[in-house]
């Protein structure tokens, strides 16, 4: 079992970079073949709104960097948290993004690869960066500001958040097509 939080936080990034190799193998696959495989994409837009925005973004805004926000933190430490949380907001938008040029792609409007081809690179370039950063300049010299009850806390709380979310995620689904 892990001792801290950033155990959760970092064995999440392992699966993110999973993901981001897909991703690649998928952008070769275009190179190849000019085309896409649109259930894939949507299976990418989802993996990150739901496990990587909501679950792993939603652990680190909603829990770990708002107990740290209310520590007194060294001056680049604050500074690099405010850039991660702006590149969330990046990633976000890109997934965003992406999930309305797959669905005009699904639909006929093949101009769309263009658009898909550039936001799956950009992504695929963006999260090893962001990871890195979390992984070897963030969560090692921050995590010394809890003790070992915050903590233990922490990843209680962090139990607590994951254990709701595929409830959220499938009332979405079913919420989704009451709407229909
Ligand atoms: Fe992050
Ligand atoms: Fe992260």
């Amino acid at each position: 079992m892990d001792m801290k939080p950033i155990g959760p936080m970092m064995r999440e990034h392992r699966l993110i970079e999973r993901m981001i190799a897909a991703m690649r193998r998928e952008l070769e696959r275009i190179d190849d073949s000019g085309e896409t495989d649109p259930v894939f994409v949507e299976s990418a837009v989802d993996f990150f709104r739901t496990y990587g925005d909501r679950t792993h973004h939603g652990k680190e805004e909603e829990i770990y960097f708002r107990d740290l926000a209310n520590k007194d933190l060294e001056p680049g430490l604050r500074k690099t948290m405010e850039e991660l949380i702006e590149e969330h907001v990046y990633a976000r938008g890109k997934v965003r993004a992406l999930r309305e040029a797959n669905e005009r792609y699904a639909s006929g409007e093949r101009d769309a690869l263009g658009e898909i081809t550039s936001l799956l690179a950009d992504l695929v370039e963006f999260y090893p960066v962001h990871i890195e950063k979390e992984d070897k300049r963030f969560f090692f010299p921050t995590q010394e500001y809890f003790s070992r009850e915050e903590q233990a806390l922490m990843l209680a709380e962090f139990e607590r958040f994951d254990a709701q979310m595929i409830h959220s995620k499938y009332m979405e689904v079913v919420s989704r097509y009451e709407e229909l």
